[in-house]
């Protein structure tokens, strides 16, 4: 979706009236040094969350100035670019990222990237189209915390061009009440935004504080005659709290006919679809006001004989299959003395989420990562998924259970000491960290049953020999040489069948 990169009267509507409740989330001026205030809305600046990529301010003044900064992250095949932000587990939240090219590489055609949250790709970030015609592009989509962190990360895909570098100009993670959508099993699934339309309003985009979520409603207006409201619906009872200014305008037709929307006004991928339907009886409150219609999508029913009255009413479907062109059409009941009319819809694709690594896996690599002083760049986000984009150095099992099965960080000049809990990734078969420059005792690796090969040569490790990886049963490779360790290897480690081991 797009939006003007000039925008947006909302100042207006912020004048009357008790100040609104500020937005509850964060919401970040990416690449830049300050805070800023635009629109009534405050946005931090983002060093707190991520500890990579490159500021960069694109020199115009005629744009947004939440636009005119950005931070891009270098180009990789692998790597993971991630922004990290502490949260409540099970908290929902709208994340919405913003894109603005500008040129700011040189080049004239934006990069093409994969933007991923924690263990799930996404969606493709592709704003060729958008920037061509002067926009600016935003990405949605509502998930909900399965850790203290959500992660929102960036990755080049087989799209990216050698030497482009992904980057993003804004995002923000909003706090979503926990009724909202709440049709949807959020453990299973993210929903991404594919349309939120308000039908026959040419206005501006309604937005907070109107909407107190910052939900971006977007103004679709096709051949239909509108209507305007004359009774106020209760914003607040209503199932998703769509804002009460979505049901000021609607679209309506005359008595006796068929109200048909093309809508969302794009061909859609084959796929499920979540759709909320939003409608008002426009006329003034009395024991009049009401209509009854059926609702169908695509020729099927989606709703039978609605019965709409001034209060207003949302029907939803959480997993409707769409694929190509949508048509939504409204039936009158043969005896109603006026047409059918709807006032806003939403409709967000249904992703499978890929799941999480073994919570007890990522705490240990946390650990190893605080310990050491100079960890890989991309060490953020989750450690194994997407399984394009794993940590550098980290080999993970597949299946129901992710589990941290190598550890691979030969030769990095990591600087350091190894965590005891390190013992906690008890799925691993081989840890590789020869030639760096790790110090400190070799901590206790005897949970490790399933450790066959451990190489920590080449290091500044001190103390004595562990004695206890005489009781891995599985090791079959240790190479412990070019340390200072006092003493030697245990007998059975010597006499183990097979055994590579330098000490
Ligand atoms: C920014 O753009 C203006 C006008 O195009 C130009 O005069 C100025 O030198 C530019 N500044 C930088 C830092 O590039
Ligand atoms: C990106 O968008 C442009 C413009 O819509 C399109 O021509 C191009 O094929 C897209 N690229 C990819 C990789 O999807
Ligand atoms: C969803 O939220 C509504 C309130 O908007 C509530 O009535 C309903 O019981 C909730 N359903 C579930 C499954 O939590
Ligand atoms: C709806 O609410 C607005 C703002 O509170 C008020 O100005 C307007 O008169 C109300 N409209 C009706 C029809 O009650
Ligand atoms: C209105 O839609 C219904 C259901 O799709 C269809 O049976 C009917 O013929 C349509 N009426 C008109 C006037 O197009
Ligand atoms: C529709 O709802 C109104 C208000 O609750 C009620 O008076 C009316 O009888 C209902 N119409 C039908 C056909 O159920």
């Amino acid at each position: 979706m797009s939006i003007p990169i000039f925008l947006l009267s909302l100042l207006s509507t912020l004048t009357a009236g008790q100040p609104p409740p500020p937005l509850r989330g964060y919401l970040i001026n990416c690449g830049s040094k300050n805070d800023l205030v635009q629109d009534g809305i405050k946005y931090t600046k983002d060093d707190s969350y991520t500890v990579t990529g490159t500021l960069k301010t694109l020199n115009r003044t005629d744009i947004l100035s939440v636009l005119t900064t950005l931070r891009y992250f270098p180009y990789g095949k692998n790597g993971k670019h991630c922004y990290t932000f502490p949260v409540t587990n099970g908290a929902k939240f709208l994340i919405r990222t913003t894109y603005f090219y500008g040129g700011f590489d040189g080049g004239t055609e934006p990069p093409i990237f994969d933007q991923i949250i924690d263990g799930t790709t996404w969606s493709t970030v592709n704003t060729t189209e958008d920037y061509r015609n002067g926009l600016s592009s935003y990405y949605e989509i509502i998930v909900t915390a399965n850790d203290k962190t959500v992660s929102v990360c960036f990755a080049c895909n087989e799209h990216t061009k050698s030497g482009s570098n992904p980057f993003i100009n804004s995002l923000e993670v909003l706090d979503l009440d926990s009724s909202l959508y709440n049709s949807t099993d959020f453990g299973k699934y993210g929903l991404v935004t594919v349309a939120r339309s308000i039908f026959a309003f040419d206005g501006d985009i309604v937005r907070f504080p109107d909407d107190p979520f910052n939900r971006y409603w977007q103004p679709f207006v096709d051949g239909n005659p509108a209507v305007e409201a004359h009774a106020n619906v209760t914003s607040s009872e209503f199932w998703n709290r769509p804002p009460a200014k979505v049901f000021l305008s609607g679209a309506t037709t005359s008595r006796g006919k068929n109200l048909t929307l093309q809508w969302p006004p794009f061909s859609l991928p084959t796929n499920r679809y979540y759709v909320a339907l939003y409608f008002q009886d426009s006329r003034s409150t009395s024991p009049y006001s009401w209509r009854v219609f059926t609702v169908l999508i695509n020729s099927e029913t989606f709703y039978q004989d609605l019965n709409v009255t001034t209060k207003g009413v949302t029907v939803y479907g959480t997993e409707w299959p769409l694929s190509g062109d949508t048509q939504i059409t409204l039936t009158p009941r043969s005896d109603m003395p006026v047409g059918p009319t709807i006032n806003a819809g939403e409709i967000y694709q249904i992703l499978p989420l890929a799941g999480t690594t073994l919570g007890r896996d990522v705490m240990a690599l946390q650990m190893l990562r605080q310990s050491i002083r100079n960890p890989p760049d991309d060490w953020n986000g989750d450690p194994c998924l997407p399984k394009e984009h794993p940590w550098l150095g980290i080999g993970c099992s597949e299946g129901k259970e992710i589990r941290v099965t190598s550890l691979n960080l030969k030769g990095l000049s990591l600087i350091g000491t190894l965590p005891k809990e390190i013992a906690g990734l008890t799925a691993l078969k081989e840890i590789r960290l020869s030639m760096n420059k790790l110090t400190g005792p070799i901590p206790d690796l005897s949970p490790l049953k399933s450790l066959e090969i451990l190489h920590l040569d080449e290091n500044e490790f001190e103390g004595p020999f562990p004695d206890a990886l005489g009781t891995l049963p599985n090791l079959r490779e240790l190479l412990l040489n070019k340390n200072r360790l006092s003493g030697g290897p245990p007998q059975n480690l010597i006499e183990r069948k097979g055994m590579i081991l330098r000490t």
